[in-house]
């Protein structure tokens, strides 16, 4: 699924989609460039599954992990960009994450082989002033991502 995303409104949009589609146990790596926009669209899919429009949603650069846990669901933030070994991701609480709520992945790429099969793949690409979104269910959820139609 191709989705563009003109602006922050545009990503609000679609985080609003995939907070209807994502379930518990569900891991979302959001792969992208520096600054391409990995934790806007996080914030904005947090928002919406904890259905809290105004929650503080900060970057989890420096404690490369941050959760959220709302009455519906809760919510790991990784970004593993400073992680120091793929098996760190053990103690940050993946296996909670994915048997408790969802993960979103910035940075999934440094745990290596140890990323899961059974993933959501959002890769972001510069677009002009905005962004394009590439989505791609892998393993577990490919057959549920190839129903998913944008604009939905
Ligand atoms: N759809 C969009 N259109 C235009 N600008 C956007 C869009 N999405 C995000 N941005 C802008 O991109 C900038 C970088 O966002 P963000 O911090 O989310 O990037 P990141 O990919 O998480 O970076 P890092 O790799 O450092 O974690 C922000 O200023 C944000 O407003
Ligand atoms: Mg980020």
């Amino acid at each position: 699924m191709h989705v563009r995303l003109a602006d922050l409104a545009a990503t609000e949009t679609f985080a609003a989609y995939l907070g209807r589609h994502l379930r518990k146990g569900d891991l979302v790596a959001l792969h992208g460039d520096l600054g391409v926009g990995k934790t806007a669209l996080a914030r904005q899919i947090i928002r919406k599954l904890g259905d809290r429009p105004d929650e503080e949603v900060a970057s989890p650069t420096f404690n490369l992990v941050l959760v959220y846990a709302f009455p519906q669901i809760t919510i790991w933030h990784f970004d593993l960009y400073r992680i120091g070994a793929p098996e760190e991701i053990w103690e940050l609480g993946l296996e909670d994450a994915l048997a408790e709520g969802i993960a979103l992945v910035e940075w999934s790429e440094r745990m290596g082989s140890l990323l899961p099969v059974d993933r959501i793949d959002i890769a972001l690409k510069y677009d002009g002033t905005g962004r394009i979104a590439e989505v791609c269910g892998l393993g577990a959820c490919a057959d549920r991502v190839a129903t998913w139609r944008w604009p939905a």
